[in-house]
Formats: structure tokens, C-alpha cells, sequence
């Protein structure tokens, strides 16, 4: 049955069954700063980030199984109240002080209690919230792409009016037959519903992204399963992911990664090799503490672009 890619995407992710209800959890499929080597490294920066912004509750939003929660509880001072919210049960390795919470999914965000001074983060949560994905037909009008079960595409209707509108306003036209728009509202709407769930602090969406000046004309949809890009199939085989509209947010600041994390004190640069010579257990840590920084800041991560929305 043809069904609108939102409607399709988000059964295929978060319904019975879904791709990230699975027991391996995103970290089986593919790698990401927050659950690969270079984890440790970004949970210092973020402890630095709540520090320099007096900030002493760190909510992980969209957290997988809690990888970067617990690189956090080992280096965290135990002032620091620590939150992990996905869509699973609380996982069995979790360190005890990380409170859990659940979450139906997608655009939805749980009750997280309204809390103050929070560093809210959710790092790559915004690309596999389902959004419309609309075509231009051959007069270069904007369809919404319906979807099969096996991934085959039809085009549908004329992209209905809220969706058109925030095409016109953050994707505008004209659109060449064949161009996709993957239209952002819904992001949007999940990046406000997120800040409406917290008291006071600071609200970091991290993602893969575009600006309206390099939006990509065939669009970004895509599948991954298995650490490899796949087509798009919404079975519930493979995650889905399109990359997101970061100006459409409504964010205070924008930020490239590579930017905000050396600001924050991350230094790629190499030790020294006389070093190797004088202390070599020095050299090796700081040979492989400059190679997560460079992982962390350069090309691709270093790319992502980090939404800040300050709660008052
Ligand atoms: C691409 S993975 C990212 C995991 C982790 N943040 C990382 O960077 O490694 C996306 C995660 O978002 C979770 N997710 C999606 N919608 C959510 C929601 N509304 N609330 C909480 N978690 C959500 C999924 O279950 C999945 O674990």
C-alpha cells in the first residue's frame, strides 16, 4: 500500500517492530561521535560547554543505548544529574546515576519534567524525525512522493498547504521536473516541542545539515543498515535519515562543529615527537587524544551543524 513518506518513515522507525526498537540499537549499524572512539572526547567538551554556561543537568536526547551517558558518568563530577531519553527500555549497562526516560518517537518528546539549568542535547535525533518528501511533477509543481512497502515511488497529490508554505519559505522554487524539497516543518516542530519540555538552560540539535543557500535539489533521503547506505526501504530493515533544514529551527546561533568544539578547547594538533622519546605512555595518549579531535572537527563530523536555542 502507497503511503506519504512521513507516514511510511515513521511506522518504519518507531512502530512495532521498527528499525530503532531492534536489540542492537543504532550503534550496531553505524558509527557516530556519540558512541564511537571519539565519544570520551566529546563528553569532555560537553562537560566544558555545561561549565562555562553553569548548566548542571545534561539531558541526551534521542541517546541510542546510552553510549555518550556513560563516557559522561565516568568523567562528570556527581553534582551533575545525568538524563538519557530514547524509545527503549532503560538499557542493562546504563551506569546506575543516569536517570532514563521514554519516548514514543519521531517528532514526539516525553515529559522531561520541565528542568532548570539543563543542557539538553540531541545529537543526529533531528534527521530520523519523518518529514514529507515532496517532487516537482513536469510543470515543476511541488507532489508529495508516496511510498510501497518495497521502497517503490509514485508521486501524489499537490504538497499540501503547511508543508507548501514552509517550502516557499525555507526551500523556495523554481523547481526543475524531478527536484525534492524533504519539507522541514516537522523538524521544526519537534525542535520547539523540545525546547517547550525544558525550564531553563540550553537546547543543542547536532545533525548533518543544509542552509537555504545550499539546499540539495534531488534531496538526501536514504537508508543505512549494517554500516552501509542503502535505498531507502520503510520495512523496517534500515534506518532512514534525510539531513536537516538547520535554518528553519528557529535556533539563537549555528554553529559548524569543527567551529564550537575548538572553541570549547578541543586541540587536534599533534604531540611533539620528541615526546615519544622522553615519556612515550604521554605521547601515545595525546597521539590518540589529537586523533578523536580531528575526528571530531574535521571533514564530515566536523561539518554538522549544532542549533542553539537558550531557555530562560
Ligand atoms: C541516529 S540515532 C542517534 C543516536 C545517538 N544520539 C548517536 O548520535 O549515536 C537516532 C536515535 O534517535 C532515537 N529517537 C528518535 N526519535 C526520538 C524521540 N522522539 N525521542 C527519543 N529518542 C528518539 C532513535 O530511537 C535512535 O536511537
Amino acid at each position: 500500500m502507497a503511503r506519504t513518506w512521513e507516514q511510511a518513515w515513521g511506522e518504519a522507525l518507531y512502530g512495532e517492530g521498527g528499525f530503532y526498537r531492534r536489540a542492537e540499537g543504532p550503534a550496531g549499524h553505524f558509527a557516530t561521535s556519540a558512541q564511537g572512539p571519539a565519544a570520551d572526547l566529546l563528553a569532555t567538551t560537553l562537560l566544558e560547554l555545561a561549565r562555562r554556561e553553569s548548566l548542571t543537568t545534561i539531558i541526551d536526547v534521542a541517546c541510542g543505548r546510552g553510549e555518550l551517558l556513560s563516557s559522561l558518568a565516568s568523567q562528570a563530577d556527581p553534582s551533575i544529574r545525568l538524563v538519557g531519553v530514547d524509545i527503549v527500555e532503560r538499557p542493562d549497562r546504563l551506569p546506575a546515576r543516569v536517570e532514563w526516560r521514554r519516548s514514543p518517537g519521531g517528532a514526539e518528546v516525553p515529559d522531561l519534567g520541565s528542568p532548570m539549568d539543563a543542557l539538553v542535547l540531541a545529537h543526529e535525533w533531528l534527521d530520523v524525525v519523518p518529514c514529507p518528501v515532496a517532487q516537482a511533477d513536469g510543470q515543476g509543481r511541488l507532489r508529495t512522493v508516496l511510498v510501497g512497502d518495497d521502497g517503490a515511488e509514485t508521486l501524489g497529490d499537490l504538497l499540501p498547504g503547511p508543508d507548501r508554505d514552509w517550502s516557499d519559505k525555507h526551500w523556495p522554487g523554481p523547481h526543475a521536473p524531478g527536484d525534492r524539497v524533504e519539507a522541514g516543518r516537522t523538524r521544526d516542530a519537534a525542535f520547539a516541542a523540545l525546547i517547550d519540555r525544558v525550564g531553563s538552560g540550553l537546547v543543542a540539535a547536532v545533525d548533518y545539515g543544509h542552509l537555504r543557500d545550499s539546499r540539495p535539489p534531488l534531496g538526501t533521503l536514504v537508508g543505512f543498515a549494517a554500516g552501509s547506505v542503502c535505498l531507502p526501504v520503510p520495512d523496517g530493515s534500515c534506518d532512514i535519515t534525510a539531513h536537516v533544514a538547520m535554518d528553519s529551527l528557529g535556533a539563537d546561533e549555528l554553529h559548524t562543529q569543527g567551529d564550537l568544539l575548538r572553541d570549547l578547547g578541543l586541540d587536534g594538533t599533534r604531540p611533539p615527537l620528541e615526546l615519544a622519546r622522553t615519556d612515550p605512555a604521554r605521547y601515545l595518549a595525546a597521539l590518540s587524544s589529537a586523533s578523536q579531535a580531528a575526528a571530531l572537527t574535521g571533514s564530515g563530523p566536523g561539518g554538522f551543524v549544532w542549533a542553539l536555542r537558550r531557555v530562560r
